[in-house]
């Protein structure tokens, strides 16, 4: 955020004045993490920028042939900048005359050289193969660069601006858990070693975050997570609901919050083991992960980011695995 989150507006030397004009729509690609960084921002985007936004899956998108038009900004997100699928949909968009930008943390790499313009995350080198600074930085960016497009179409009251620029200031003491919560964190995560399941479900953004969270567990513990839209359990989901099936709710007190308790009421009636994690106590939850009041659902994001990111490797620790290199995964795939 230094140097882009200023007094009265956020800036990004790095951009182009005239880079938004003649952009109608925005298309965002990427591959893991990193996809799931572009799908959350993808909510804000229409939301704050009122801009159309699609998301695609770099090694989908390559092969489908797709439509692209000249007025489509686009955006490939990468931690390491170097990943296949993702480098390709860059040069096929180059190709196709799109103006193009780069979302990175490695300065130099083959992305950054390729794209028209280049927003660096500044996550410091991740060594762990479960990326989660990188996530945690990428959505920093692209919370900002949603307000700064949003300012430059004057989608957004500058009175609304300014009171999303102070939820971005809250930020690092959103990330901040207290040793208490991890604690608790580690205690519950003995009972999550077995199971026939995880499902991590959220409403909005917090479905991305429910997709990482479902990510993140796979990756570092080996168990079957897999991460749904709270409202969509219902259409297929719910018939695994049973004891041993263990549903992560993500609960945000300023994001539907009415909408995704009923989704997760259904999950109790038949009686899945439900940890739900809120601000708010919820009195079917079989464990409670309880995280701070905030004013704004994306400070509930990124602590509750931190959350799953934690109770991930505190179930991966427990059952004797390493938790920054993981089986059967690399940092970088620069092959196909
Ligand atoms: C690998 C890593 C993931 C990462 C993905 C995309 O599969 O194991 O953690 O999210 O690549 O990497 P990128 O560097 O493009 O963000």
């Amino acid at each position: 955020m230094l140097g882009r989150l200023g007094d009265t507006a956020i800036t990004f030397d790095e951009l182009d004045s005239d880079l938004f004009i003649g952009i109608n729509e925005i298309k965002l690609c990427a591959c893991g993490t990193s996809y799931h960084a572009a799908l959350a921002s993808s909510y804000l985007f229409e939301r704050y920028a009122k801009v159309r936004t699609s998301v695609e899956i770099a090694s989908e998108f390559r092969y489908k042939e797709p439509l692209m038009a000249p007025d489509t900004l686009f955006i490939v997100i990468s931690q390491s900048g170097e990943t296949a699928d993702t480098l390709e949909t860059l040069k096929m968009a180059k190709e196709a005359g799109l103006k193009t930008v780069t979302i990175c943390n490695v300065d130099n790499s083959s992305m950054v050289r390729m794209a028209d313009a280049t927003i660096l995350t500044r996550a410091g080198i991740e060594k762990g193969v479960a990326s989660t600074k990188a996530f945690a930085t990428q959505m920093a960016v692209l919370w900002m660069l949603s307000l700064h497009i949003a300012s430059e179409r004057k989608t957004l009251a500058q009175s609304e601006i300014a009171r999303h620029m102070a939820a971005l200031r809250e930020v690092p003491s959103a990330v901040k858990v207290e040793d208490e919560l991890h604690e608790r964190l580690k205690r519950l995560s003995k009972r999550y070693l077995h199971g026939h399941g995880f499902f991590f479900i959220g409403r909005d953004v917090f479905f991305p975050l429910a997709l990482e969270g479902a990510l993140k567990l796979k990756e570092i513990s080996y168990l079957h997570a897999e991460g749904y839209p709270s409202g969509e359990m219902k259409h297929g989901p719910i018939a695994l609901a049973d004891p041993g099936l263990f549903t992560i709710a993500l609960m945000p007190e300023n994001m539907l919050y009415d909408k995704t308790k009923s989704n997760v009421e259904e999950l109790s009636a038949r009686d899945s083991t439900i940890c739900s994690i809120s601000p708010k106590p919820f009195n079917l939850a079989d464990d409670f992960i309880p995280v701070g009041e905030r004013s704004h659902y994306m400070l509930e994001f990124f602590e509750m980011m931190v959350v799953v990111q934690l109770l991930s490797m505190e179930v991966a620790i427990r059952l004797g695995n390493d938790v920054d290199m993981p089986r059967n995964l690399a940092k970088s795939v620069t092959v196909e």
